[in-house]
């Protein structure tokens, strides 16, 4: 073979060798969706990040500075000088909060899902050729009244989602001013609750899907961008069953990093981490249901660790100032008003997902 043939045939082995290595990075967050998705055999769970596990690797614990935050605990959340907050090594800008729900918050977020958002003018995914409007209208009212035992099953897992304040269009993947409607106060001072304890900034909650799983459905690899602010951060609360959520980078190559997120557990997709493909490849049964713990342990002292470095230099609410529905949290703590609840979130998972989409100081899109 002449040296010129060799060289030849030598670039033609690069470029095929450089090929298969980007093919076999193209397909890497497909790879692990498909791997956590398998229904047989069960998959290995070992390489899934565990934050109730203390012996899990590629996690960092971080301390909030919470002097001021702590006088003004948000009913449902426990004092925010008790939460846990991670870090995952590998994914810079991902923040993880370990369940900082009270069972009955817990209650109040999957009851205000599933009873009040999914009802007009909130926009639902359910097809207007399948069910008549009273279902499209209020879907809970209708599945509660409903005594056929297949349709019941039938309106359960055909509703997926619910969109609240801007809605998003899944066909042009934009939001406008002709498709807004109000957003939830409770909601959004939540969110802006979240942002400030972690000091995140000013926070304005101005769009949310929230995501209905039933147990084996799945939601696929994606990157949340249509919104015009993409520097304010992103948060996911989840409730209900467990699911595997796969974090990756900006683009399909990468591997993904997998953890469980269980109920009450807080996600927040910030900084580098805004703009990451994500997943959820698997919602399975729950091995504990902390929301149905009752009567509230007191697992917290009440007392902050050190009440004289108290000092006030945030803005939060007083108590009077609380924007829930005081009326719904009390009626979740009792387990006649909490039963039809209890049976919807058996076997289905619940992912409320908050965005800013105007930048500081945008008025309109
Ligand atoms: C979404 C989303 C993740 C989840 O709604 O955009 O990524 O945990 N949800 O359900
Ligand atoms: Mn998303």
């Amino acid at each position: 073979m002449s040296t010129e043939s060799t060289c030849h045939l030598a670039g033609i082995l690069e470029i095929f060798a450089s090929n298969s290595i980007f093919k076999q990075y193209e397909i890497m967050f497909k790879d692990s969706f498909k791997f956590y998705k398998a229904k047989w055999p069960i998959p290995d769970f070992s390489d899934v990040l565990d934050f109730n596990d203390n012996t899990t690797k590629g996690i960092v614990e971080f301390g909030l500075d919470v002097d001021s935050i702590y006088e003004a605990v948000m009913p449902g959340l426990k004092p925010v000088y008790s939460w846990k907050c991670y870090e995952i090594t590998d994914r810079p800008g991902l923040i993880f909060i370990r369940n900082p729900f009270t069972p009955q918050g817990q209650r109040y977020w999957m009851t205000r899902c599933v009873r009040d958002y999914p009802k007009r003018p909130n926009v639902v995914n359910l097809n207007a050729k399948l069910f008549p409007q009273t279902v499209i209208d209020d879907w809970w009212s209708c599945y509660q009244n409903c005594s056929d035992k297949d349709d019941k099953r039938r309106m359960k897992v055909a509703m997926r989602w619910t969109t609240l304040g801007y809605h998003h269009d899944w066909d042009s993947k934009h939001y406008s001013e002709r498709m807004k409607n109000k957003f939830p106060d409770d909601l959004a001072q939540l969110s802006e609750y979240f942002s400030k304890a972690l000091r995140l900034g000013k926070y304005s909650a101005e769009a949310a899907i929230v995501n209905y799983y039933p147990i084996g459905t799945t939601l696929a690899g994606h990157t949340d961008h249509s919104e015009s602010d993409l520097e304010a951060p992103l948060f996911s609360f989840s409730f209900g069953q467990t699911a595997i959520f796969l974090i990756g980078g900006t683009t399909k190559e990468e591997k993904p990093s997998a953890l469980f997120l269980r109920s009450g557990d807080v996600v927040v997709m910030a900084k580098q981490s805004r703009l990451c493909y994500h997943a959820v490849p698997r919602v399975m049964k729950a091995n504990i249901e902390n929301w149905n713990e009752f009567p509230i342990k007191r697992d917290v002292p009440l007392e902050p660790p050190n009440p004289k470095k108290l000092k006030c230099d945030i803005d939060l609410p007083t108590t009077d100032d609380w924007q829930l529905d005081t009326k719904l949290f009390e009626n979740c703590a009792d387990e006649n008003f909490w039963s039809p609840f209890r049976q919807f979130v058996n076997d289905s998972r619940i992912n409320i997902n908050v965005r800013q989409v105007l930048k500081e100081g945008q008025e309109s899109l």
